[in-house]
């Protein structure tokens, strides 16, 4: 009996064993521990439990009672206490660990438009300004229309200007000039008067130098209609350059030869690169060639479907790489095409 009585004393003690341990306890393993020594299975509340059988039917509901209260208490410190730890450790983590606001933030890499399709935009948008409108022709094209039909028959000494890549099937080549546009826009277009654009990649089979790649744009003009004169292509052009390059800049149209115009002429401009000094890209000279021009040749009016005795009409092919190189001062047009990030990222 006195052994009975004696229990509850036991089990005042394990509680207060418990919470002094308890107390000293400061980090998480700590309280894994803790709470294995206490409140595991053979922790000595949890021996009391299954030792309740072995205890008299009177003290027995007293026991009991005393045993989960102990329990409960211990829980509960144990709760607590692992709270206190963890606000303890985001302190000192927020102590050791410093987070500084004024930091400016991380920038996020934006997508952007190649400088090329963001020059050739240009144009195309100026173009529309003064009236053109936008008009796609193929890039893949026959040896007829990029040729034969621009008064360029075979052996022509004049194809020499125009080295060709050509595909397996005979006759199909990769357009070497937008001039096979005029064609096609004529054809669909007839007899209404045209003043259209048609800008696109194409392609000639040459060696590769600060002002000459095997693949660039152009954008071809093209007007048709009645008493359209030589006046009519200077005054756009130097619309377009003024619009492009503003008010004070100097362009000249020197003659020039094109078989599929008449008068022809080549459009150049000073070299902004080097301010007319002289530099590779205008190879010395001052002045860069941005464009072929002239007068439709009276052949090319007519395979167009245009009776030449009526209509008139004018055409040029603009290089858009050329006008950004002097846009924005870049001294080789092979950049263009070699995707460096770091020539891509300054536009
Ligand atoms: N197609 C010519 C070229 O690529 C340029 C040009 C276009 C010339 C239109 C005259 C008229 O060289």
């Amino acid at each position: 009996m006195a052994e009975d009585v004696n229990i509850l004393e036991v089990l005042d003690e394990v509680q207060q064993n418990g919470l002094a341990a308890l107390a000293t306890v400061s980090d998480e393993a700590g309280l894994q521990a803790w709470r294995t020594a206490h409140l595991g299975r053979s922790a000595p509340v949890m021996l009391a439990f299954t030792r309740l059988g072995q205890i008299s039917k009177e003290l027995r509901p007293a026991v009991g009672q005393k045993a989960n209260q102990v329990k409960l208490t211990l829980e509960a410190a144990l709760e607590e206490r692992a709270e206190m730890v963890k606000t303890a450790s985001l302190r000192q983590k927020l102590d050791t660990e410093r987070l500084d606001v004024t930091l400016p933030g991380r920038r996020t890499a934006l997508g952007r438009l190649h400088p090329a399709a963001q020059a050739l935009s240009e144009i195309i948008h100026i173009f529309e300004e003064m009236g053109f409108q936008e008009y796609r022709s193929p890039e893949v094209e026959t040896d007829e229309l990029n040729f034969e039909l621009l008064n360029i028959p075979a052996h022509h000494p004049a194809r020499d200007m125009w080295d060709t890549f050509h595909t397996t099937q005979p006759g199909t080549i990769l357009r070497t000039h937008t001039s096979p546009g005029q064609i096609h826009a004529m054809r669909e277009l007839c007899p209404k008067p045209i003043r259209v654009i048609l800008p696109g990649m194409v392609y000639r089979y040459e060696q590769t130098n600060a002002s000459h790649e095997i693949q660039f744009n152009q954008v071809e003009l093209l007007a048709v209609g009645k008493n359209i004169t030589m006046g009519d292509l200077k005054g756009t052009i130097q619309g377009f350059a003024r619009r492009m390059f503003g008010e004070t800049v100097r362009v000249r149209m020197r003659p020039s030869y094109f078989p599929f115009t008449e008068p022809s002429a080549d459009v150049v401009m000073e070299c902004f690169v080097c301010g007319s000094k002289g530099c590779q890209v205008c190879k010395y000279s001052g002045w860069l060639e941005i464009a072929g021009c002239g007068m439709l040749h009276p052949v090319v009016l007519q395979n167009g479907g245009y009776d030449p005795a009526v209509y008139s009409g004018f055409a040029a092919g603009l290089g858009p790489e050329r006008i950004a190189l002097l846009k924005y001062q870049i001294d080789d047009i092979r950049y263009f095409w070699q995707n460096d990030i770091r020539f891509l990222e300054q536009f």
